[in-house]
């Protein structure tokens, strides 16, 4: 890859006032329709009539996914299927695969709004950020359009169908049996908003902005920017993170429909994961002295370069990517989108000192490209699970020859700015990984991505490595990505000319937050009678490995340019090794559950990725009454290089790394433990051996008392803002009881409404939206929810025999 400055910005596009004529007339206004929507599962003929009669039809807000209030029924995804992916040849009974919640049918959502800024001069433009799927969209009574992929962004311009007063909008979305491999939610799960401009005006998605050139002592900002209107003009100003103004540029030339600025930034502030800092742009078009349109663009200043010497580097420092894969439901939400679940998500993966994440295997919400842009995650931004050849039957094969350039499209234009973005990914796992026509599609996607960002470079995640080290598939691609896989990457480096290769997809490790099977052994595809799998982290599938296994590779290897495990947090649907098990419905490959609690594996990454916090974390729990005397070994997941353990104050001697196999590399391991209920203590070392930091954990009695520990006790006022409260309960001395399961129930009052709770069980049929449910190994999350009213409001978590706990929020309007 040539060398890339880039510079890019997050539109964000605010409503501007100006005088015109004494008066104060907004020149763009952007309104979001969030609330006042009716929704209707079903098919109506007339929904699209302005006087259809709705008045009957549920009252929802937008992003709103219809799937997730359940019930969870097997019936609703059972497959018989051989799923080729994972290497099956003979089809099976599969349930829970897309999670065994209703998304799949047809389904209305209607809204009515007025624009009274509306007037013959103006531009209205109508815009999703996704719709689950295949969305038709009408407005008093018109069709305006349609789409067909359900995790695409698009606009309609609706100047010629909108009027001042009162509008209908009126869309019908529908999703088909066998379209996805995991939970796709249902509806507008993403946001809707009503952009009204002036003819004279920038285009949606209109601003490119890359860095040519980026010194110590100066950065060359190239701002291109896509207008509509004739004798207008561009002035273009950019201001520092602290509002500075730092240099400007007025232009008149257009070249066709684009402007084309280059303005200087001295003494640039660089983006990175540690300093994600960012600049603002403010663009403002004119005819003549009087303002038309007005858009302000959040960027970053940064350097990427991928080649064969350094393998990745950002800003010259080579830098290996430590990231995640992450499917879009958010657990308990499902996929309606939220800015404090996915904040909360990211704050768990930095402290794991994880830099970066792919989303896995479609286009990320802006929500969450904003955040990493702020938060510092280098972002991999995927957009399809299937080109032509299908993976299931009704999957975007059907569209992918109407609509693929239309979607990459889309994707570059709506998310080019973000700094976070620093690879995009043309797909996952492919079919058409095999055969002529599967090359052909595979050069003719990433001319399309080049075309319309010549700074990025795109990637495959590849599963037939073999085929493609053949084919010529691999060695076409700017970064040639692997799922699994690890015994080819060898071979793979050899043959492919790029001279690096990405773990576009690692680990598929298995496991059940605090569940512990023995005896402990490694084993592929291992299940048990109670659909859970060993929290000892030694269990994958039959295509996957263990985190070490990547781990071995990354450290050996220097050409190994970094990994995305699979994945991050728990997802709804995909419920390997338990597919063929009901009631198995969401996922064991997350380093997190689904509540976002952190697996024991959590630690075992974060002992390596955070650099700057201490690891210092010791397995199983201690509570095994009936295992007395029985072996039950005892790990410790540390960024220390030994320690001693210590049972009820008995030495079981000094563990260090070493290289006897992957697992004692980078995990300590006392395999000959003899179960004694007490205490159990760990000491690590220095590199010197002297004592540095100790651990204990003992073994608990009956449980006495809830424990709750808020993520945040003052919440914004904003009726979508979220405090994620850890619920666990406590022996009477304070001790945590790590395997219990009583049911809990919980009561939200004041300013605030219970939203939903997850305790993470794969197999658990509760529904998140009730107020009552099981613990599970111990602990569940409740989310509590704001109003738009500011106070205070509390939780009362309760259950039987246990004492009670409360806990009380703020909600503040900022
Ligand atoms: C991969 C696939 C993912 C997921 C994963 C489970 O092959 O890309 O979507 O299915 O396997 O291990």
């Amino acid at each position: 890859m040539k060398k890339n400055y880039i510079l890019y910005l997050a539109t964000i596009i605010l409503s501007i006032n100006t005088i015109v004529f004494g008066q104060t007339r907004k020149v763009r206004t952007v309104k979001e329709l969030d609330e006042n929507w009716k929704f209707q599962k079903g098919d109506f003929e007339n929904a699209y009539h302005v006087d259809f009669n709705d008045s009957k039809w549920e009252n929802v807000t937008v992003p709103h996914d219809w799937a997730i209030y359940g019930p969870f029924d097997k019936e609703i995804d059972i497959q018989r299927v051989a799923i080729e992916q994972n290497g099956e040849k003979i089809p099976t009974e599969k349930t829970g695969r897309t999670g065994a919640l209703p998304h799949i049918g047809t389904a209305w959502y209607r809204n009515k709004f007025s624009i009274p800024e509306f007037t013959n001069d103006k531009k209205v433009i109508l815009l999703f950020e996704g719709a689950m799927s295949e969305p038709q969209v009408y407005l008093n009574g018109k069709k305006v359009g349609e789409w067909a992929y359900g995790y695409s962004y698009f606009y309609f311009d609706i100047t010629d169908f909108v009027n001042a007063g009162e509008n209908t909008l009126a869309v019908k979305l529908h999703n088909e049996p066998f379209a996805s491999r995991w939970y796709p939610g249902a509806g507008l799960y993403r946001k809707v908003s009503v952009i009204v401009k002036n003819k004279e005006s920038i285009n949606q998605w209109g601003t490119f902005i890359t860095t040519p050139f980026i010194s110590k002592d100066l950065a060359k900002i190239n701002i291109k920017t896509k207008t509509t209107g004739e004798n207008v003009s561009l002035v273009t100003t950019i201001f520092d993170a602290k509002g500075n103004e730092i240099n400007s540029n007025t232009s008149t030339t257009k070249f066709v429909n684009e402007f084309d600025q280059n303005i200087k930034v001295d003494n640039p502030k660089l983006w990175s994961p540690e300093s994600p800092y960012l600049y603002k742009a403010v663009s403002k078009l004119f005819v003549g002295d009087e303002l038309k349109d007005e858009v302000t663009t959040r960027f970053g200043i940064r350097d990427i370069k991928y080649d064969a010497q350094n393998g990745f580097s950002l800003n010259g420092k080579v830098t290996k990517f430590k990231g995640v894969c992450l499917h879009h439901d958010l657990g308990p939400l499902g996929t309606a989108v939220n800015r404090a679940a996915l904040k909360r998500q990211l704050l768990i993966l930095k402290d794991m000192g994880a830099n970066a994440v792919r989303s896995a295997h479609n286009m990320p919400s802006l929500e969450q490209l904003e955040l990493c842009d702020e938060m510092g995650f280098l972002f991999l931004a995927e957009s399809f699970d299937e080109w032509k050849k299908p993976k299931v039957k009704n999957g975007y094969n059907r569209f992918f020859d109407d609509y693929a350039e239309k979607d990459i499209v889309n994707l570059v234009h709506a998310t080019r700015n973000h700094p976070s973005i620093v690879m995009w990914s043309a797909g996952n796992e492919v079919p058409d990984q095999w055969g002529d026509e599967g090359i052909k599609r595979a050069k003719w996607i990433q001319e399309i991505f080049h075309r319309e960002d010549p700074t990025r470079p795109v990637t495959v995640g590849m599963d037939q490595v073999k085929a493609v080290m053949e084919s010529g598939f691999g060695a076409l691609l700017d970064v040639p990505g692997l799922n699994y896989r690890v015994h080819l990457y060898e071979d793979a480096f050899k043959k492919f000319p790029q001279g690096f290769i990405l773990g576009s997809e690692t680990a598929s490790t298995v496991s059940s937050r605090g569940v512990y099977k023995f005896p402990v052994e490694k084993a592929s595809m291992k299940t048990y009678d109670d659909f859970q799998s060993s929290s000892y982290d030694l269990e994958y599938c039959s295509w996957s490995n263990l985190p070490d296994d990547d781990f071995v590779l990354q450290d050996d290897k220097p050409w190994v340019i970094g990994e995305f495990v699979w994945t991050g947090f728990d997802y709804l649907g995909e419920p390997t090794p338990y597919d063929e098990m009901w009631p198995s419905r969401s996922s064991y490959f997350g380093i997190s559950d689904l509540a976002g609690l952190p697996k024991d594996r959590f630690y075992l990454y974060r002992s390596r990725w955070n650099t700057k916090d201490e690891t210092l974390h010791i397995l199983p729990h201690w509570n095994w009454e009936g295992r007395e005397g029985e072996t039950t070994p005892v790990f410790v997941y540390t960024n220390y290089d030994s320690a001693e353990l210590f049972i009820n104050g008995k030495s079981q001697g000094i563990q260090k790394k070493h290289n006897e196999t992957r697992q004692n590399r980078y995990r300590l391991m006392w395999m000959d433990v003899k179960y004694e209920p007490g205490t159990i203590k760990v000491i690590a070392f220095d590199n010197e051996g002297k004592p540095v930091s100790e651990k204990e954990i003992k073994t608990a009695g009956k449980p006495y008392e809830i424990v709750l520990n808020p993520d945040r006790k003052t919440i914004k006022a904003d009726g979508k803002d979220l405090s994620y409260v850890e619920v666990s309960v406590v022996d009477k001395n304070g001790i945590p009881c790590p395997t219990a399961t009583n049911q809990l129930k919980f009561k939200v009052s004041g300013k605030g409404k219970y939203r939903a709770a997850c305790n993470g069980d794969a197999t658990s049929l509760e529904l998140f939206h009730l107020p009552t449910m099981k613990l599970f190994s111990g602990k569940l999350v409740v989310l509590v929810q704001s109003t738009k009213e500011v106070g205070e409001m509390e939780l009362i978590v309760s259950g039987k025999g246990l004492k009670p706990a409360s806990i009380k929020f703020k909600t503040k309007f900022k």
